[in-house]
């Protein structure tokens, strides 16, 4: 019996017969050579059929294979340095071909398509080779997050999605009707992770987010995936250690785990190898004064607009990505104007007009990949930011408790999955960085 083998596996194998079950991506036919790109969901491997190898219905049956046609093939496995593939360096010298199903004429072939054209066959689009590599490396950035948080001591608490309140902003939220009343889905899990930490001390949640985002931009969904880390007794000089370490983690977990589907990407990973910590840290202010003199240099007038900046507006992403120009790894930008973020963020002593918070920035033009904060500890001034976000603090009132009993410092914040994949795949928009985006304009498939 031959061993029914996973491409990915396949170095293990080489010089033996296997078996294989998947889809036909992709043939060239060389008169007496049939060239067979096989996926099987773990890997690509080039079947090679030789006419002069195999009885003539085979040969036969390989050349009426259609493209995405499922099949089980058994052959030998090759070692080959020139053999194409993920991962690449082995063969197959087919043996056998058993045709499952003939694929009807796929629409997605190899010539160029449209990107609407693309998004409307996602389920089909999935399959493409660029496609897939990118949700594998997301798989991995996953399982490192978890990996990282689960062996340094934060329990993993589950937030609620359908909330009774905003937990970010007003001005973003889906409503939906609760039995006659309204509520909403999350935008974030942290107000219930400040619950959590009072009874566990650190831990994280992770799960879907929702922004009714009106904007329509290539960094942002309106569903999303977030892990946000929240630990009690911590500072923001503290948050960004543990958020420098963290990140370094992930990326170092990736490039180690997903090389191969790097360098299907063509990623270059100079960038990313360099992702270790101390990751630079600059104020909001410096920010700003880095930006004006950045814009004096810069001699397009269009560029010029794009840059403008006057102290308290939030950063855009032309801004973003001049700033992190100017570092060789991600960076912290702490201390922003408190009237451009959240509520509960603390503000800086002696200076209420910028908050303890904190974005960190990728390279190369990524943007803000995580937020995150120290929070008000102190009930009285909570109870007042509440107040003048606009909302009935009699639906905050088990928020406002924490503050009561036992009241610590605290901070947390959130990584966005697909803002990281984006980064760490190198591709300019959110939505390849998840299998089945949400966007403005987009629910289906
Ligand atoms: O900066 P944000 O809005 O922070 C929070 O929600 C905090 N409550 C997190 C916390 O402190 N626990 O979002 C955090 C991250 C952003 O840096 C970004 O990576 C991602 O979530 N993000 C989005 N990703 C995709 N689409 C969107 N619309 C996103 N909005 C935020
Ligand atoms: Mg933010």
């Amino acid at each position: 019996m031959t061993p029914m083998i996973e491409i990915q596996n396949i170095a293990r194998y080489d010089g033996q017969e296997v078996t294989l079950r998947g889809w036909l991506y992709d043939r060239t036919d060389k008169g007496k050579l049939q060239f067979l790109k096989v996926r099987d969901g773990t890997g690509i491997v080039q079947c090679v059929v030789f006419q002069k190898d195999v009885p003539e219905d085979v040969f036969a049956d390989a050349a009426a294979l259609t493209q995405e046609s499922s099949l089980i093939v058994t052959g030998t496995v090759r070692a080959d340095t020139r053999a194409p593939g993920v991962p690449g360096g082995y063969e197959i010298g087919v043996n056998t071909i058993r045709t499952i199903q003939i694929a009807e004429p796929y629409p997605i072939t190899p010539k160029e398509h449209g990107v609407e054209f693309l998004m409307d066959n996602r389920h089909l689009w999935l399959r493409s080779s660029k496609q897939w590599a990118v949700l594998r490396v997301r798989a991995t950035v996953i399982k490192a997050i978890r990996n990282y948080l689960d062996d340094h001591g934060y329990i993993n608490l589950d937030t609620p999605i359908i909330t009774p309140t905003a937990g970010e902003n007003t001005t973003s939220l889906f409503e939906l009707d609760y039995f006659e009343e309204p509520g909403y889905l999350a935008q974030t899990g942290q107000l219930y992770n400040e619950a959590n930490i009072m009874a566990f001390g650190k831990v994280y949640c992770f799960g879907p987010t929702f922004r009714a985002e009106k904007s329509k931009t290539r960094r942002h969904l309106t569903e999303f995936w977030m892990v946000e880390p929240e630990m009690a007794f911590f500072s923001l000089e503290d948050l960004m250690s543990m958020e420098e370490e963290f990140i370094s983690y992930i990326v170092q977990t990736v490039l180690k785990e997903r090389e191969e589907e790097l360098k299907l990407l063509e990623r270059d990973i100079t960038m990313l190898e360099k992702v270790m910590p101390p990751f630079p840290r600059i104020s909001y202010d410096d920010a700003v004064e880095r930006l004006s003199k950045i814009r004096e240099e810069v001699t397009d007038s269009e560029q010029k607009e794009l840059l403008q900046i006057d102290w308290g507006n939030d950063f855009g992403s032309p801004h973003e990505t001049e700033l992190t120009k100017q570092f060789d790894r991600p960076v912290f930008v702490y201390h922003y104007p408190t009237a451009v973020k959240a509520f509960y963020m603390q503000p800086v002593d002696g200076r209420p007009e910028v908050c303890r918070s904190v974005d960190l920035l990728a390279p190369e033009g990524y943007g803000e990949i995580t937020g995150g904060s120290e929070r008000i500890a102190d009930h009285d001034l909570m109870m007042q930011r509440v107040k003048d976000f606009g909302i009935n603090p009699d639906a905050y009132q088990w928020y406002l408790d924490l503050r009561r009993f036992g009241s610590v410092p605290h901070a947390g914040f959130g990584l966005g999955v697909e803002r990281t994949v984006s980064w760490l795949c190198g591709i300019d928009h959110l939505r390849e960085a998840i299998p089945f985006p949400r966007m403005l304009k987009r629910m289906y498939p």
